[in-house]
């Protein structure tokens, strides 16, 4: 059996910061954000935490399901902004919204840990062991951003996106997944620094730093590889793929992926511009916003892609 998706939601903190209001915090302007990222404004939390905005998220994508929560088998959260280093997210989410039958914990993929709960799932329903899962990509980024840094203070944004997966006979058609830890130091966010009787130092919470341009460069590699080799190996036609959803990192990201995949904008729908970078939420709050217009039909090839710190990479061609 395959994960298909059977359901999906998504939430975003109501609060929305623009361009020109980080202008008045870092030496930035709208015009240098917009035309090197494609971002307009981003949602950024007051108060919510990544629990509360996943279980919002879970408790769309459950509706839009049509599925009880008693019914779920397993819950995976993708984040790189937890609330606590234990209980995880996931476990909070699932006495939130009553998934008292459901095995929870969450993964640590960054902006690719939607796609890696997703094929982790797949796995797990090709194995017959569960049926019926929630996968969540939520997160808190505005609590471990350096907000003097205009190098990615502007870029990023707070979120949660979660599908309901069945085990139904379509849905994912094939998958890849792949990390490479020696490009860790280019994007990274100590929890917290080293600290106790024997050093004589206070352990310290840490920040997101990042070179943006070997992520950048990192980037517009991957994603179309990844792509290239889930058509090649599936013999399909780029004509089959009616579209390509991106994690929204920059605009000019995806505006590269598909140049070098030879497929038109259109295909390449996005978020950016009013999230920002939501890391692990990015995708699904994507997929909610293509569901939310329906442009999405029964039958529909697509593929997801995303990558992110790690350095993590996955893919997934599946039929809606
Ligand atoms: O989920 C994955 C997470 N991260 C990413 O995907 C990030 C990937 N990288 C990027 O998106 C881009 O590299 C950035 C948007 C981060 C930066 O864009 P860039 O075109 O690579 O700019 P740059 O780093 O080469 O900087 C160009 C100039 C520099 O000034 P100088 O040295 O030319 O005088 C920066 O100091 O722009 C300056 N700069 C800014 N200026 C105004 C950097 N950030 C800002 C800013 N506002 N916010």
């Amino acid at each position: 059996m395959k994960a298909r998706i059977a359901g999906i939601g998504a939430y975003a903190p109501e609060r929305v910061v623009t361009n020109d209001q980080l202008s008045e915090i870092v030496d930035t302007s709208d015009e240098w954000i917009r035309s090197r990222t494609g971002i307009s404004e981003r949602r950024i939390s007051t108060g919510e935490t990544t629990r509360d905005l996943a279980a919002e998220a879970a408790r769309r994508a459950l509706k839009a399901a049509g599925v009880d929560a008693r019914e779920l088998d397993i819950i995976i959260l993708g984040t790189s902004s937890p609330d606590n280093n234990y209980p995880s997210d996931a476990c909070s989410v699932q006495a939130m919204i009553g998934a008292e039958n459901a095995v929870a914990f969450d993964i640590s993929a960054a902006c690719a840990g939607f796609i890696f709960a997703m094929n982790i799932v797949h796995g797990f329903f090709q194995a017959g062991i569960y049926k019926t899962a929630l996968i969540i990509g939520a997160e808190t980024l505005s609590k471990v951003t350096d907000w003097t840094d205009r190098g990615t203070c502007v870029l990023f944004g707070d979120g949660a996106g979660a599908a309901v997966l069945k085990a139904e006979e379509t849905g994912v058609v094939d998958m890849l997944m792949g990390s490479d830890g020696t490009k860790g130091p280019i994007l990274s966010c100590t929890s917290r620094t080293l600290g106790n009787f024997l050093t004589g130092t206070k352990p310290e919470l840490g920040l997101m730093t990042m070179d943006g341009q070997e992520v950048f460069r990192f980037a517009v590699k991957k994603v179309p590889e990844s792509i290239e080799i889930l058509l090649e190996r599936n013999h399909i036609s780029r004509e089959e793929i009616k579209y390509y959803v991106l994690h929204q990192a920059n605009e000019r990201i995806v505006e590269a992926a598909a140049r070098r995949l030879k497929e038109p904008m259109e295909k390449f729908p996005m978020t950016i511009s009013k999230y920002g970078n939501t890391s692990s939420a990015s995708i699904p709050l994507l997929l909610n916003d293509m569901a939310e217009k329906d442009m999405l039909q029964p039958g529909d090839k697509i593929i997801l892609s995303g990558f992110g710190a790690g350095m993590t990479w996955g893919a997934v061609l599946m039929e809606w």
